[in-house]
């Protein structure tokens, strides 16, 4: 069995001398917070979005939190959205003590299957027994109202949103997009993020592009989006001074250093999706060869795929935490991703969730496996970590 030289990182950052010296330029000034550059951060997202406003904070769930607030999610109200995520986007609705109504997703993308949200929608407006089949099994009551739906375009993905909007417009609802993996991509042609009422961007190092920790909401709504502002700003409104807080808000600043940097990485995006996709090429060409593997399917709506992560399933039978355990020990990390929200321990004892609640999530949850994938990796990497893999099977 081959051993390799150098280990290989999961994820790695693209940065170079620009985005250095953007941050060393920040430091030679008295503005380290609240200064020109979130602006300009915040611009290049209007640029590439078409959205008319975007708002920097300090994470992409500090984003999703401030949308959930804009959208009037509040304690009791459901939101439609999917198990197959990171913990975030259910997290944000549990801060408000809204209530999660999951429908599972679709096996070839993990994206959120669009008919089960008609048909959830459908029997939550009709209330009763019909809407208690898609509520959590304990702690929850009928009869609240249905306020939003929150799909996540994952994996770097969209989910298939003219549907959702469909059903969003037949009930009323407010559609917020968890782009926060998707940064780039597009459905039909638009720009991912910029479909629904709300769109996020998330920014940790291993994004498209990096701030370090950082987020961006896009959104057309201007009400919204000065309520969202003041929020980010411990809910001081326009005209508020310093010590004066209209409304209860959040320290969900971004800082200037992190928005300097982003600003040059959103200048370089093209460059830094086309790096991706070059990796994700050669990793499909590679494990097409292997027999069990199966490679992220791309539907035909996905006009740009901006790839966050390289998650292969295995095929039925393949023992996957084995087969990751074995190639770790071989100096190839790999993760399993997503786990089921609703299987992890705070849900399963606040909601009563059991295996087999969402069959197709948990499969997915079961068999996929997340390689070491960023825009720096070399061909020699992939092909290293796809002959470890073949070897180990
Ligand atoms: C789907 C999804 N939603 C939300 C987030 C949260 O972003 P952050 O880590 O910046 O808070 C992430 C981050 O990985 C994510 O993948």
């Amino acid at each position: 069995m081959d051993q390799i030289n150098q280990p290989i990182p999961m994820s790695s950052p693209d940065l170079g001398e620009a985005e250095r010296q953007a941050v060393l330029d920040v430091l030679n000034t008295p503005d380290l917070s609240m200064g020109p550059r979130i602006s300009q951060f915040e611009e290049a997202f209007c640029q590439w979005t078409g959205s008319q406003h975007a708002i920097g904070v300090n994470s992409g769930t500090a984003g999703l939190h401030l949308c959930v607030r804009a959208a009037g999610i509040s304690t009791g109200d459901y939101v439609i959205t999917t198990p197959f995520s990171f913990v975030a986007s259910t997290n944000v609705l549990l801060f408000e003590n809204a209530v999660p109504v999951y429908v599972d997703v679709d096996p070839r993308t993990g994206n959120i299957d669009t008919q089960m949200v008609a048909a959830a929608a459908h029997d939550l407006m009709a209330g009763g027994e019909k809407a208690r089949q898609w509520l959590p099994p304990r702690g929850i009551e009928t009869g609240r109202s249905l306020k939003a739906i929150l799909p996540v375009d994952v994996f770097g993905q969209p989910a298939d949103l003219d549907p959702i909007l469909e059903v969003a417009r037949q009930y009323q609802l407010q559609v917020i997009e968890d782009s926060c993996e998707a940064l780039g991509a597009e459905y039909k042609g638009r720009p991912a993020g910029s479909v629904g009422d709300f769109g996020v961007f998330a920014f940790y190092p291993n994004k498209q592009i990096t701030t370090g920790e950082g987020g961006v909401i896009i959104t057309n709504d201007d009400a919204a989006a000065d309520f969202m502002r003041s929020l980010r700003n411990q809910g001081r409104a326009v005209g508020d001074t310093w010590l004066q807080h209209t409304h209860l808000g959040y320290n969900y600043r971004l800082d200037e250093m992190s928005a300097a940097l982003g600003t040059v990485q959103m200048s370089r995006l093209d460059e830094l999706i086309a790096k991706r996709v070059q990796v994700a090429d050669w990793y499909a060409e590679r494990l097409s060869e292997i027999p069990g593997v199966e490679t992220q399917v791309i539907e035909p709506f996905t006009t740009r795929m901006s790839w966050f992560v390289y998650v292969i399933r295995f095929a039925p039978g393949i023992h996957r935490d084995r087969l990751a355990k074995k190639i770790g020990e071989l100096g190839i990390p790999a993760r399993p991703y997503f786990a089921p929200i609703h299987l992890q321990p705070y849900m399963v004892e606040r909601f009563g969730y059991r295996p087999g609640d969402f069959p197709v999530t948990e499969d997915l949850g079961n068999r996929s496996l997340a390689l070491p994938f960023s825009g720096v990796m070399s061909e020699a990497q992939v092909e290293t970590v796809c002959r470890i893999i073949h070897q180990s099977l």
